[in-house]
């Protein structure tokens, strides 16, 4: 059976943090720009340190404007493909972490993309983020993203522990300081 046309249509689906509170996960639309900014604004400076691989204390307001909408401006199809988990109305309400593939600029048929997590602070340990990567490889196939690459801080253990959990089958390259993991999605 094809699991693509298994999938719900927006991915979408509800799941229960450790705490017993109830979040939604849906792919990204380009008008969560503006809750990709207030999200950015709740991270703690290691978060985005480990997610983003920059200090980014002192971005000015209009930059972190123009990252939220370059970063919403996603078809879930070519560039960019995102599933977020939100809090409360599962249309408006707040993000609360998000996973993340972005094929290289100009590549659009690239089969490499890069997969990245992040999970607000106050929510970490709850699970949102293994909920978050069961999404990944859902939304690689939708992609057709065959391979996945992450990149972290070698310290960063665990979330290499949590994309490792997803079994598939992987390697891992360090170069530059920083650990990238390649991982195959069958079709
Ligand atoms: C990595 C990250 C996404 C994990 O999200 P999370 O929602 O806390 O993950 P989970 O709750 O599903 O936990 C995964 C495991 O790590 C452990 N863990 C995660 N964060 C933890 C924390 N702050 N303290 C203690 N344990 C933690 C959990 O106990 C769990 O282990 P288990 O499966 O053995 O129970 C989150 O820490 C984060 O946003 N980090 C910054 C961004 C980042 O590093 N991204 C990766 C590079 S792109």
């Amino acid at each position: 059976m094809n699991l693509i046309k298994r999938l719900p249509k927006r991915m979408q689906r509800t799941f229960k943090t450790r705490n017993g509170e109830t979040l939604s996960l849906r792919l990204m639309r380009p008008d969560d720009a503006q809750r990709l900014e207030d999200f950015f604004y709740k991270l703690s400076s290691e978060t985005r340190w480990r997610r983003f691989h920059v200090l980014a204390d002192n971005v000015s307001p209009e930059e972190v404007r123009r990252r939220a909408l370059e970063m919403a401006d996603v078809d879930n199809r070519t560039y960019q493909g995102a599933v977020v988990a939100v809090a409360g109305d599962r249309d408006n309400g707040e993000i609360i972490g998000v996973v993340r593939l972005s094929r290289p600029p100009g590549q659009p048929d690239s089969p490499e993309a890069e997969a990245a997590v992040v999970v607000r602070d106050d929510y970490h340990g709850q699970g949102v983020g293994t909920h978050l990567l069961r999404q990944l490889v859902p939304l690689a196939r939708r992609m057709k993203v065959r391979t996945i690459v992450a990149v972290f801080q070698p310290d960063n253990e665990n979330a290499i522990r949590l994309f490792r959990n997803l079994g598939l089958p992987y390697k891992m390259v360090v170069t530059q300081g920083v650990s990238k993991m390649y991982q195959q999605v069958d079709e």
